[in-house]
């Protein structure tokens, strides 16, 4: 469909209609698109430095000094849940690392030279494990129906589901299920951020950042605390033996 051209000083917005089916229903998602064309992406940047110099002229030179984000935030790389948005923070503020179901991977040379950084140089605070519900990547290990490389990616979490299957087959709604897999799932990210060299390291040194799960929910939009908190599992099992190996020394 060939969309109208827009004129920027004359911003509207449309309403994109896309329809995908999954195993049992067709579901339909209405999103608001601001931006057809990389034309428009481009004027929307010229729109937002004018207004940013406008707020505040050294804005810009300021952002170019250098960052001391105090957050790593690691998320699922789903278009509808840029974190910076749903918490109002701005550029400089979140070191980011994003995937397909926000996993973190203990064999992703990507992934590790982030938390490396973030944590050895940018000495960020707080490391944020930010799923969602209503994930593409979820859903997909749920039913066990992607192919490709996805599927290799998203077998940790159907390992995940099939270990916790009891539990989440109780649950009434197919929603539900998939739900409660999107928590263990960050959970389970948790914990691996854990097992990490660089986060054993911090640990013993005792000036770890304090880690957080998070699950943001896409259809009211507030982010749930899953309240996984790090005194918690700074007592996960290898962890504590890696501690005490130390102390014998
Ligand atoms: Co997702």
């Amino acid at each position: 469909m060939r969309l109208p051209d827009l004129k920027f000083s004359e911003p509207k917005t449309y309403f994109h209609e896309e329809a995908y089916l999954c195993k049992h229903q067709k579901i339909l998602i209405f999103q608001t698109m601001k931006h057809h064309s990389i034309a428009e992406l481009l004027k929307g940047n010229q729109a937002w430095v004018a207004h940013q110099q406008q707020a505040d002229p050294t804005y810009f030179q300021k952002l170019a000094t250098g960052q001391t984000p105090p957050y790593l935030y690691i998320g699922c790389s789903d278009s509808r849940l840029p974190l910076t948005k749903f918490t109002q923070t701005e550029p400089g503020e979140m070191f980011v690392h994003r995937n397909i179901a926000n996993q973190v991977c203990l064999t992703d040379i990507n992934f590790l030279s982030v938390l490396e950084y973030a944590i050895a140089h940018l000495h960020v605070q707080h490391i944020i494990v930010c799923g969602h519900y209503y994930c593409g990547g979820i859903q997909a290990a749920f039913e066990g129906t992607t192919t490709g490389v996805v599927d290799s990616w998203v077998n940790p979490i159907r390992e995940l589901y099939l270990q916790h299957e009891e539990e989440i087959s109780q649950l009434p709604t197919r929603q539900a299920k998939l739900n409660r897999l999107a928590e263990l799932n960050v959970e389970a990210q948790v914990k691996n951020l854990y097992q990490t060299s660089i986060m054993r390291q911090v640990l013993r040194e005792d000036h770890a950042p304090e880690v957080h799960g998070w699950l943001l929910d896409l259809h009211s939009g507030l982010i749930k605390d899953l309240n996984v908190s790090t005194e918690a599992w700074q007592l996960y099992p290898s962890c504590l033996t890696a501690n005490l190996l130390l102390t014998e020394r």
